[in-house]
């Protein structure tokens, strides 16, 4: 049998180590059981990287999630006082999300559901596929105890997608949205019961009574997924992207534009570079006029930051192109410069936009040579000029580091020595054959 703690401390990272600990110590003081559960668990099991930690607890799961983001010096991104479920935003990228086991009960698909406590096996049951409903304990006593009541370990080796329960769709017409991105997304088959259970959701037409805004957020979800554009595609085959707008459907869906915009994101930038949202939502939106386009975007509920962001797109976009074809930009240090600190977004706007062959390449050298080489200057060797950390001396000094680093030509590799290759030995005055190797 695995040792799951092992394999979780393992797989996570130094910040998703350090909220799982944090998270224990919380749960500890307070007496309460924790389980890391659903989406985290399930990509640890598969060994695939993990987008944020999903902690159920016992009892109060705001209290313990406010505590986490304290303790961590996080923040609260929302709260769902009905589902008592707190989402957070950790240091070091980490994403975690703390809720209360319960059940749902709904009366109309997509209603409003009444909430229960329940256990953590009532819970599990009550989620949507078996691979999202296992739990790994993380109380003292049971630490490591693997709980999988629907089997979900044989799913994720026979790559099934199968639901926990027959009322999977009707309690959330979301899920079928999550179906199609988790079948794209990781490649499996649905179980033919699950397979019916879509085509009655279907018929009934159960996802009329979803919110778009839910809609639209299985949208951000598979965004920067390698298979976002089947995925699109297959809604779209499905009927469901009028769901979340009409003027995404049909033939404005930007099937070729989303493409190009994939693979640059997945060929020129290093995986798990953070970003590319809004650069994926202006191409989906491209081919729509201003009109439709702010009636697109209406369900994806934009924070203002994003939605700036994503107006000045284009701006910022012109304004990086203009910066990187500029005579003035002639060693590496000079590219890097440019490029450090832009956003995510807008270099992908200029990667996707940009018709300069200069500009192509030097992203690509930024991304594939010189972030690598910036970050081998230590924060030691600059202390080590004399230079106090946090000043603004500091700062000089490493850009001054970093450039002098980027702009040193690469030592020339001495070639190799020749190969010295012994003389035949003379037979009669004439080379004879080369000597017999010995291996002894
Ligand atoms: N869940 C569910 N029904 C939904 C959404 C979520 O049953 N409509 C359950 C699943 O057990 C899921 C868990 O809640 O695994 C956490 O949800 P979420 O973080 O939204 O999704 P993940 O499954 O973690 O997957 P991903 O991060 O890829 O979206």
């Amino acid at each position: 049998m695995s040792d799951y703690m092992f394999v979780l401390e393992s797989h996570l990272d130094a910040s998703q180590n350090r909220a799982v600990e944090e998270m224990k110590r919380i749960a500890t003081e307070a007496g309460m059981n924790v389980w890391l559960a659903g989406g985290s668990l399930r990509d640890v099991l598969r060994g695939a990287a993990i987008r944020d930690l999903d902690f159920t607890v016992e009892r109060d799961a705001l209290k313990a999630g406010k505590a986490l983001a304290a303790a961590l010096g996080g923040r609260v991104v929302s709260e769902d006082a009905l589902k008592r479920g707190i989402e957070l935003e950790l240091p070091g990228n980490t994403a975690a999300s703390v809720s209360n086991a319960r059940t749902e009960k709904y009366s109309r698909p997509g209603g409003k559901p009444q909430i229960a406590p329940a256990t953590i096996h009532e819970d599990l049951l009550r989620r949507d596929f078996t691979i999202n409903a296992m739990a790994l304990a993380l109380n003292r006593g049971s630490r490591g105890l693997l709980i999988d009541p629907g089997n979900g370990q044989a799913d994720l080796l026979g790559k099934e997608l199968r639901a926990t329960n027959p009322y999977i769709f009707f309690d959330d017409p979301a899920r079928i949205f999550r179906l199609i991105r988790f079948e794209h997304a990781l490649g499996f088959q649905l179980a033919p019961r699950l397979r019916s259970q879509l085509e009655n959701a279907m018929i009934e037409g159960y996802f009329a009574g979803a919110p778009a805004t839910a809609l639209a957020c299985e949208i951000k979800a598979l965004a920067l997924d390698a298979s976002a554009v089947p995925a699109l595609e297959a809604y779209e085959r499905m009927g469901l992207l009028k769901a979340i707008s009409p003027a995404l459907a049909g033939a404005k869906l930007n099937s070729a534009g989303l493409a190009k915009f994939e693979k640059l994101l997945h060929t020129v930038l290093p995986p798990g570079t953070p970003g590319g949202w809004l650069a994926f939502l202006s191409i989906l939106t491209e081919k729509l006029s201003a009109r439709e386009r702010a009636e697109a975007l209406k369900p994806f509920d934009l924070p203002k930051a994003e939605a700036d962001g994503l107006k000045q797109l284009e701006a910022s976009g012109k304004k990086l192109e203009s910066t990187l074809k500029s005579a003035r930009v002639t060693r590496p240090s000079h590219v890097y410069e440019a490029l450090a600190g832009i956003s995510t977004d807008v270099v992908l706007m200029v990667l996707y936009t940009s018709a300069q062959r200069v500009v192509q390449d030097r992203i690509r050298a930024y991304y594939q040579k010189y972030l690598g080489q910036a970050q081998e200057i230590t924060e030691e060797q600059v202390v080590a000029t004399g230079v106090k950390p946090g000043t603004p001396k500091f700062d000089k000094a490493l850009k001054t580091m970093v450039a002098a680093h980027l702009n040193a030509r690469p030592r020339k590799v001495p070639p190799p020595e020749p190969e010295v290759v012994p003389a035949p030995p003379m037979i009669n005055g004439r080379p004879g054959r080369k000597p017999a190797q010995s291996n002894a």
